[in-house]
């Protein structure tokens, strides 16, 4: 971080003053803000980049910026320190964490590998670096099934922490994938009750939906696909109404690339509650955005031998997502 002291800068209160500081700081300290689908509307519009997990990666990566503050989840946030360690990796919540991340420790994940040799082990970028780090190749949900594709047919493949998302692949490429336990607090638990309510009330509305949703709910969608790919797909169709069964605040994007149309949000559990919200996503906040950049903290470090190790899976995946 380079040497400014900004710390006797209190938090404004007023909103649009907050936004204002929050362009002063990030100018201040040549910080890229980047942001995922799911973060706050008023974040994603502070951001110099907003996309899925395969695109802030990528993005990540060809930064030139001496800071890069990453709006997003925890894992993301390593993934942006692992590609890019020149940059200082700023987060405004360390506490931004992924019930998938949580689902697959790196000790877990050691013997479930230890339990099948020569099976090769493609796991989700949401995990830990210390799971990417005893992976042979990480996947997106945009770059998933073109990797497994490229994968020898004989090869035995082992997937982790995404049951769901596994099971879908497995549907998709035929291919017989060994699947780790693990699924999203937000994406298991979409109401079929309220999706078949809101299917009648709006019949034209076309379904959406992430692939780490339950195949029960994903038989039911006329689209699958990364937050990127949902969003090019409501913009893309000729339809003017769309149930869309990922986080809503995806919906922001939807709302300024296509404004006449309209997003209807699967709502989860009961129905009744905001659990189709990530509670990790939401961590960030404007406020620890503001003290974030003002502090030059939380900071994401990592050891070395780590870094080192989680970077060859992650360059794999970046390889053959290209091709
Ligand atoms: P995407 O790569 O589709 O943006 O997914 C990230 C994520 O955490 C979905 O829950
Ligand atoms: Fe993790 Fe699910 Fe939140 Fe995505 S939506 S960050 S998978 S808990």
């Amino acid at each position: 971080m380079p040497n400014v002291n900004l710390s006797h800068r209190a938090v404004p209160r007023d909103p649009e003053m907050l936004v204002e500081e929050i362009k002063r700081l990030k100018a201040e300290r040549g910080a890229l803000l980047l942001a995922h689908y799911y973060q706050d509307g008023d974040i994603q519009d502070l951001a110099d980049f907003v996309g899925d997990s395969l695109e802030l990666a990528r993005a990540a990566q060809r930064s030139q910026a001496r800071v890069i503050a990453f709006c997003g989840v925890r894992f993301m946030a390593e993934v942006a320190k692992i590609l890019n360690p020149e940059a200082e990796v700023l987060i405004p919540s360390l506490e931004a964490g992924c019930s998938l991340e949580d689902s697959c420790q790196p000790d877990d994940f050691r013997r479930w590998r230890e339990a099948h040799p020569g099976a090769v082990a493609v796991t989700y970028i949401n995990c830990s670096a210390g799971v990417k780090a005893l992976s042979d190749v990480i996947v997106t949900s945009s770059s998933a099934e073109k990797i497994i594709r490229q994968l020898p047919d004989d090869q035995p493949i082992l997937f982790a922490p995404d049951r769901h998302l596994g099971a879908y692949l497995r549907r998709v490429t035929g291919r017989d994938l060994i699947l780790w336990p693990g699924a999203c607090v937000v994406h298991e638990q979409f109401s079929l009750e309220a999706l078949a309510g809101l299917k009648l009330e709006h019949p034209e509305a076309l379904l959406a939906a992430h692939p780490e949703c339950p195949e029960g709910l994903l038989a039911r969608a006329d689209f699958v696909g990364s937050t990127s790919a949902i969003l090019r797909f409501v913009t893309e169709s000729p339809r003017d109404e769309f149930l869309i069964a990922t986080e809503p605040g995806i919906i922001h994007q939807m709302e300024k690339k296509a404004p006449g149309k309209r997003f209807i949000p699967v709502p989860g559990g009961s129905g009744e509650c905001a659990c189709n919200v990530c509670p990790f996503m939401r961590k960030n906040t404007l406020v620890n955005l503001f003290e974030c950049l003002r502090d030059g903290q939380p900071r994401l470090d990592m050891p070395e031998d780590l870094r080192l190790a989680a970077l060859k899976p992650l360059e794999r995946m970046l390889e053959m997502a290209a091709v």
